[in-house]
């Protein structure tokens, strides 16, 4: 897969550290792979694979803190100038798992900031960027090598897949997540700018825990092999990391 420039959120551990991890042993690598992290400072596994890579630029982005994003924004901008950015990855969440006579409305609150409000104002943040990436590009269509906006969503956010109930402050959180990606799938297409749910299954990372059915790395491979096929087709889907194409 071609990609010039990605940027991945959530990225100093589970599955974002992971993306990058491959992506940076990839060949070809993207000549830019930005690690969005909340606190840079204490990403030793991430300040580790950058000095190995020099094309792995930690970033701050604090979900939620709308001038980290404003920061970032002005960093990439300085690298890649004209050329824009390809993909951004909206991969950071939090999953607060509460039953219904358990939930607070501050915990419905939060999960929606993480997990919903976040990816929307990130784009809005770094739209221009992927516009210049879409109009700079030499591929014709919708692709991840032109410009593309992937959302982390979860089974858990799937409303046919809902057969156990709770979950009140994550499942409608990546829900209104999945809604968004739909609209910005009709919003962007004019642009050239592609968007796609991505579903990575279960995987065993802090949030999935040690029982899940996929390792981080058997996830990433697959997500990578997903990413490299995704085209006109899968615009505005939610694709799973194994190729699936699921029902909302
Ligand atoms: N693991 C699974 O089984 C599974 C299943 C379905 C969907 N997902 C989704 O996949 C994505 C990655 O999950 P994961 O399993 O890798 O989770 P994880 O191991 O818990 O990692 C979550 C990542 O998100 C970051 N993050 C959380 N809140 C943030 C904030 N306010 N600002 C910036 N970064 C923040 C964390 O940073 P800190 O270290 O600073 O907290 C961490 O890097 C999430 O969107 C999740 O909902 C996971």
């Amino acid at each position: 897969m071609q990609i010039a420039s990605i940027l991945i959120t959530g990225a100093n551990r589970g599955i974002g550290y992971e993306l990058v991890r491959q992506l940076a042993a990839a060949n070809p690598s993207p000549d830019f792979i930005y690690a969005g992290c909340r606190n840079p400072d204490g990403a030793d596994k991430l300040k580790e694979l950058a000095q190995k890579h020099p094309n792995v630029k930690i970033l701050k982005i604090a979900i939620g803190d709308e001038s980290s994003y404003q920061t970032a924004v002005q960093q990439v901008s300085q690298d890649i100038g004209d050329r824009g950015l390809n993909v951004l990855f909206n991969n950071a969440g939090i999953l607060t798992n509460r039953k219904f006579h358990e939930v607070t409305a501050e915990e419905m609150r939060k999960d929606y900031e993480v997990d919903t409000i976040g990816p929307l104002m990130l784009t809005k943040a770094f739209y221009p960027l992927l516009k210049k990436a879409a109009d700079s590009s030499q591929v014709k269509g919708l692709s991840c090598t032109r410009a593309a906006v992937l959302n982390m969503t979860s089974g858990l956010g799937l409303i046919n897949s809902n057969t156990s109930g709770g979950f009140y402050p994550y499942r409608p959180a990546k829900i209104a997540l999945n809604m968004i990606t739909k609209s910005m799938s009709i919003d962007f297409k004019s642009d050239g700018i592609m968007a796609v749910i991505i579903d990575p299954g279960w995987v065993s990372t802090d949030m999935g825990g040690k029982n899940a059915s996929a390792t981080p790395s058997q996830c990433v491979d697959g997500i990578l092999s997903v990413m490299a096929k995704l085209g006109e087709e899968e615009n505005g889907k939610v694709k799973k990391w194994n190729g699936q194409t699921m029902e909302y």
